[in-house]
């Protein structure tokens, strides 16, 4: 697709196709039948804008705060594994990209360049460190100390994975690591016996990663760490409250992009459950299924603080690494920015639910 016709995440996704090899079923399924991962974009698509008109829209401010850091828009790049698997500039290019624009992006514990790298590569990022807990629990605290000398600013904990999900698309291809991908922030412990490379994905990960965590874990991190925690992978009321009465910094709603327990409902189907069980006692964000500016207006309007984007990332660094993250990050802000325009609102503090309207309560006539 020429350079011109990327006007559109979706025109993205559609250059990608095809062109990550081996690895695009790893990148782009979901699990079982999908049903989540097809679900979290469409259902953007069952809520309809409410705008105003004749609101002076000539100066607009998409800027906001996430954890007292101050951002650009509220969009940010949520942690994915391996990213140098889908373009050399992997993560960095992630990294680099998030810095320009000054948004938030994640790092996964299984990224493929390492926390410290990050840390000098992308020094003025906001940066945050995705954690899984492993079953040798000094890696862990390991990993924790290493991000927060690399100036990450938060921990992102990951509550919904403690197996892997079924992925049957991977499975059938019997995907494994290809052999010049390395995870150096695991890579380093000598305490993992396990080689990643070129053994069967899910495998390693079943090993490796503890599937016993609670939230007297939680508390156990807390303990060791000065950074403040999100809990990643909250999809109802109950464990929104639970989080809360831990103190969590942030929740956020996420079905891990449809890659882990199919059949749970959208994301943003989640999001005003969630939002009205926390009662703005912390932050909330969202991910799965964003694939455009008005998406994200969407979210912010049913209250998520911040908006992630993951598949988005690796089809802009498909395109052209590190630039086509920053082209993809500057569509979305674009459309960020039209979205407001066009719905009668200067800042995001004045989107809220009047903004929008879930198709089924719109008349039939
Ligand atoms: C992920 N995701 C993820 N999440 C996490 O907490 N740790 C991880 O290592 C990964 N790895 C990962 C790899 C790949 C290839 C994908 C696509 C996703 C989930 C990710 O953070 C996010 O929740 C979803 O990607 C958001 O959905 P969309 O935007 O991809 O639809
Ligand atoms: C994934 C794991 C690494 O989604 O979180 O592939």
């Amino acid at each position: 697709m020429e350079e011109t016709r990327l006007l559109s995440v979706l025109d993205y996704e559609e250059y990608a196709r095809g062109r990550l090899g081996p690895v695009e079923a790893y990148f782009n399924s979901g699990c079982h039948l999908e049903q989540t991962l097809k679900d979290n974009v469409s259902a953007y698509s069952r809520y309809r804008f409410r705008p105003r008109v004749l609101k002076d829209v000539s100066k607009r401010d998409m800027s906001t705060t996430v954890l007292g850091s101050p951002v650009s828009c509220p969009v940010g790049v949520a942690p994915m594994s391996m990213c140098r698997m889908a373009h050399l500039d992997g993560e960095m290019g992630i990294a680099k990209a998030c810095e320009r624009h000054r948004v938030p992006f994640g790092l996964s514990t299984l990224s493929t360049v390492g926390i410290e790298e990050i840390g000098t590569g992308a020094p003025n990022s906001v940066r945050w460190f995705q954690l899984y807990i492993f079953k040798e629990r000094r890696l862990t605290e390991t990993l924790v100390q290493r991000a927060e000398a690399a100036g990450f600013s938060a921990l992102v904990l990951t509550v919904d994975a403690p197996v892997g999900g079924r992925r049957l698309a991977t499975a059938r291809e019997g995907f494994t690591v290809p052999g010049h991908i390395r995870l150096p922030n695991i890579d380093a412990s000598k305490s993992l016996t396990t080689d990643v490379a070129n053994m069967p994905y899910m495998e390693f990960v079943a090993k490796q990663l503890d599937p016993s965590v609670t939230w007297d874990d939680v508390r156990w991190l807390q303990n060791f760490t000065r950074l403040p925690l999100i809990v990643k992978g909250i999809h109802t009321a109950e464990d929104a409250r639970e989080a809360v009465s831990h103190g969590v910094s942030a929740i956020w709603v996420s079905n891990h992009g449809g890659r882990q327990l199919d059949g749970v409902p959208a994301s943003l189907d989640v999001l005003a459950e969630v939002v009205d069980a926390v009662g703005g006692r912390c932050e909330v964000y969202l991910d799965g299924g964003v694939r455009s500016g008005f998406d994200v207006i969407k979210a912010v309007a049913i209250g998520a603080r911040a908006v992630f984007i993951g598949r988005p990332a690796l089809w802009g660094l498909v395109h052209k690494g590190t630039e086509g993250v920053v082209n993809l990050l500057q569509l979305v802000k674009d459309e960020v920015d039209n979205a407001m325009a066009l719905l009668g609102v200067t800042t995001l503090s004045e989107v809220n639910r009047n903004h929008v309207i879930h198709k089924s309560f719109l008349p039939r006539l």
